[in-house]
């Protein structure tokens, strides 16, 4: 199989083709990454030498360039995007010209040469709660900034282009990912980075927003899975239905590094027109369509993996004597009685 990854050397793209490349060790796979912020190509530096594996600096606005590589590809997956919310406050044109205008290349490539596209949206494009307890798949779209509005003008574009031309495509809308190689500004690295400094942790309002949280690498997995068994045409939901108050994320870190609650600081909501403005709720996404899909389960949680990532970003001399350590064995001791209780028959 030719495997055309767009945006790879991102957070999620490049865990998505570390885990594609093993376990289906025969694909090619083409990395196509203008190398904007958040991209870092250090996070495949294993693949670099692989010869089923070819990095291309470019964008996918470059119609020429996608349509060469999707004729030759079998299956597009794009993960390129502008990503993060606060920037799109700040400016929204990228967003718009790579998010919508990026998606429109690819999908000429994709109806003109006949092959099949997994589109990686968000969850962000469902909105505000506005009185719901849950998203299912059918839920209306009611993007609440410029990041979301472009997302979800993609995935009316791609949902345009299966109905008008009978593209061969997949929607996926995921919740809020952590794991390896996030980039820093995000809430898990930014405070890891902060305490591990002895800087004291900044959250907004009183700490109890929700979050759903989805381990990387389950997020990927999801993908695998609907690119072999999800039905074209449809939208999937992707959630490990871990839903965490902002301040608990920092509190178990706070535990995890043995660092007093003094370390965390509540600031009030500053509302200038850069800044964002964060829901007091938000509602479980549900994924309906992805428990029909067959072969698979989130299998990591925030509890287990957090210890990990917090050791990950220690200088290495320090890794040995922190307390995170401990905590790290703690987390998988407790995980593998867990299990074993659940599954008693493998013991
Ligand atoms: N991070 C999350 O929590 C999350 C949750 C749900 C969905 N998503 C979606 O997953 C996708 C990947 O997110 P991420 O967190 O890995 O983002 P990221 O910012 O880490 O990665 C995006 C990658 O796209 C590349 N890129 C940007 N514009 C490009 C262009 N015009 N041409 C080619 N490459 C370009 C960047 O260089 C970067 O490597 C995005 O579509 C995002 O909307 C992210």
């Amino acid at each position: 199989m030719n495997v055309l990854v767009c945006g790879g050397a991102g957070f999620i793209g490049s865990a998505f083709i570390k885990s594609y490349h093993q376990n289906n060790r025969d694909s090619k796979i083409t990395n196509l990454d203008n190398l904007t912020i958040g991209s870092n190509l250090q996070n495949l530096k294993e693949l670099k030498d692989d010869p089923n594996y070819k990095f291309i600096k470019d964008d996918i606005r470059n119609e020429s360039v996608i349509d060469s590589l999707v004729k030759d590809s079998d299956v597009t997956i794009n993960f390129a995007a502008e990503s993060h919310v606060d920037r799109s406050i700040a400016n929204p044109k990228p967003f718009l010209e790579t998010n919508i205008f990026g998606t429109y290349s690819i999908l000429e490539a994709i109806r003109k040469h006949d092959k099949q596209f997994i589109h990686v949206s968000t969850d962000e494009v469902y909105g505000d709660a506005q009185g719901k307890s849950s998203f299912n798949e059918d839920s209306q779209i009611n993007p609440s900034n410029p990041y979301a509005a472009t997302k979800a003008a993609a995935d009316n574009l791609v949902m345009s282009y299966h109905r008008t031309y009978g593209i061969n495509c997949i929607t996926t809308r995921c919740t809020n990912n952590f794991g390896p190689n996030q980039f820093p500004e995000k809430l898990i690295p930014k405070t890891i980075i902060r305490l591990l400094k002895n800087l004291k942790v900044p959250l907004y309002g009183d700490g109890t927003q929700i979050r759903s949280w989805i381990y990387v690498n389950d997020h990927v997995q999801a993908i695998e899975s609907l690119i072999k068994k999800g039905k074209p045409g449809h939208v999937y939901n992707i959630t490990a239905y871990e839903e965490i108050t902002n301040k608990s994320i920092v509190e178990k870190i706070l535990d995890i590094l043995g660092k007093p609650r003094e370390h965390l600081i509540v600031l009030s909501w500053i509302r200038t027109s850069s800044a964002r403005v964060e829901p007091e709720l938000v509602v479980a996404t549900l994924a309906e369509r992805l428990n029909q899909v067959e072969s698979y389960a989130v299998q990591h949680r925030v509890d287990i993996c957090v210890p990990g990532l917090v050791i990950e970003r220690m200088p290495r001399p320090l890794r040995l004597k922190e307390p995170a350590i401990l905590h790290l064995v703690i987390f998988r001791l407790q995980a593998f009685i867990l299990a074993k209780l659940r599954h008693p028959e493998d013991i």
